[in-house]
């Protein structure tokens, strides 16, 4: 008996075969009235249950049945005569693979807060909430490499030690090998990055597109999906210090054609998860109506996990330029109010995520795309516009998450490019072979960057990034 091949929870919920002989093995959720075992694998957000004879069954062995224990058990599958489930094991057999303590086992059958389970990030996947999300990002990740190969782009790795600051704003993790108690100094006293592993100063990527841009001018539409690091000090709700990315990057888009395969691809994104993510989705839903009831009636949101993700799937995201944007954001209730931390005062203003949730929450009440940007508060290597003050750049904005993808019609000019990068004072020698990209059968090309995790706490309605990632790195955490 011992023999019977196992079988996933999920395939005996899919096709149950009455009367069949099975063995499955998982996590005990519950054991209710030494009779009633709950127990889940993680092939499905369902637990299937086994009923134990436990007059019969040895009482030592019936003690070890607790949750979180690790239990293999055989026996027939039988229609269940009990509300909840529509088949069940009648066990014949039970081993205990792996015991858990209920004295010390910390995850019990009752309502954990998401900051305990932060605490224990390494038991919290045999939680539902966490499984579901693991599993939506395991399809999420699916998703992302079915969407570009089927329309032709090709997946490249693109370093993760770099020595160039792709995003130019200095959050950068040094990657080093130097004893930083006694670090090789130049004449000058300054630490001598020569003597270094890489001979000179690396850090980790922020983000993979300035090598992801050379792909494309040979493969034409290529992507990056790549763990990407940001050494910013910002403890919200939306930043890690390490975060994965999607970076398509297409030669002969424009920034409209940059647009609408933006649009195309969070909409596939959620489609897919409506699709192929039914049943956990639904669990995510009902537990985030629950968490609703527990809120002052204005601070709940409109609508549900599952309409949100149906509406964002429906409906054409608005496009608005940054100068319509900020002439509504002047002329908004909370600017003149002054209830904005940061006032809008006039054109040229950088967006904070106050304003940005403003716009497509309260104003649009749908994803907005904002695009052409002062050149000031936007990367080196966008697109200048004709009208010398904008360029090309577009972010889309998201309900509850703000900004969730950056992108760029990029610089294909070598003197425009050129000159930029001696404005900012961005050393040449850090630079040579992206602007050669200009010099050597240069192509109007356009991309953009998703944030994954932000992508997945849409889809999953988690309002914290840390709950989307297994282990979070954030400032003073890295457990784990
Ligand atoms: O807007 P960002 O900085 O754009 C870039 O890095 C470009 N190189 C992308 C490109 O054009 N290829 O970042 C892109 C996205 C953001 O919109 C956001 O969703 C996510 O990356 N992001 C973060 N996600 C989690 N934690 C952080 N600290 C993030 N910083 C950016
Ligand atoms: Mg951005």
């Amino acid at each position: 008996m011992k023999d019977l091949k196992r079988t996933k929870i999920k395939e005996l919920l899919d096709a149950p075969v009455i009367g069949k002989k099975v063995n499955v093995k998982g996590w005990v959720r519950t054991f209710r009235n030494n009779q009633f075992i709950a127990i889940n694998d993680g092939s499905t957000i369902n637990n299937i249950q086994g009923v134990v004879d436990f007059e019969n069954t040895d009482e030592k062995l019936l003690k070890r049945i607790t949750t979180g224990a690790c239990i293999s058990v055989t026996g027939d599958l039988a229609e269940s005569k009990g509300k909840g489930q529509s088949v069940e094991i009648i066990v014949e057999n039970i081993e205990i693979l792996g015991d858990a303590d209920p004295e010390k086992f910390p995850l019990q059958p009752k309502k954990h807060s998401l900051e305990f389970l932060r605490e224990i990030a390494h038991l919290r996947v045999r939680t539902n909430t966490f499984s579901a999300i693991y599993r939506i990002r395991h399809a999420m990740i699916f998703a992302v490499h079915k969407f570009f190969t089927d329309r032709g782009f090709y997946n490249v790795h693109t370093p993760i030690i770099t020595g160039s600051d792709a995003e130019g704003a200095g959050e950068m993790f040094r990657v080093t090998t130097l004893d930083p108690a006694n670090p090789a100094k130049d004449e000058d006293g300054n630490i001598n990055y020569k003597e270094d592993f890489f001979g000179k100063e690396t850090n980790l990527t922020v983000s993979g597109q300035l090598e992801g841009e050379t792909a494309c001018m040979g493969l034409s539409e290529i992507y990056t999906f790549g763990p990407t690091f940001r050494a910013e000090n910002s403890n919200t709700s939306r930043h890690l210090a390490e975060f994965w990315m999607i970076e398509p990057e297409m030669a002969f888009y424009d920034i409209n054609d940059n647009m609408d395969l933006a649009e195309a691809f969070v909409k596939y994104l959620v489609n897919y998860a409506l699709d192929n993510c039914s049943d956990d989705l639904a669990f995510l839903n009902q537990r985030a109506l629950d968490d609703e009831k527990t809120k002052p009636q204005q601070e709940r949101s409109e609508l549900s996990l599952l309409e949100r993700l149906k509406f964002v799937a429906e409906n054409d995201f608005e496009r608005v330029t940054y100068t319509e944007a900020i002439d509504i954001l002047r002329n908004s209730k909370p600017n003149k109010k002054k209830k904005f931390q940061y006032l809008i005062e006039g054109w040229g203003a950088d967006l904070q995520s106050e304003h940005e949730r403003f716009l497509v929450e309260k104003h649009f009440k749908k994803p907005v795309i904002l695009y052409n940007y002062p050149k000031d508060i936007k990367a080196f290597y966008m697109r200048q516009n004709d009208d010398g003050k904008t360029v090309a750049a577009m972010d889309v904005l998201f309900p509850g998450i703000g900004e969730i993808i950056g992108g760029s019609q990029r610089e294909e000019r070598y003197g425009i490019l050129k000159q930029r990068i001696d404005e900012i004072g961005i050393p040449e020698k850090d630079l040579w072979w992206y602007l050669e990209l200009r010099k050597f059968g240069s192509a109007p090309h356009s991309g953009f960057g998703l944030g994954f995790e932000r992508m997945i706490q849409f889809v999953t309605g988690m309002t914290n990034i840390r709950d989307v990632i297994p282990f979070p790195r954030t400032p003073d955490n890295a457990e784990f």
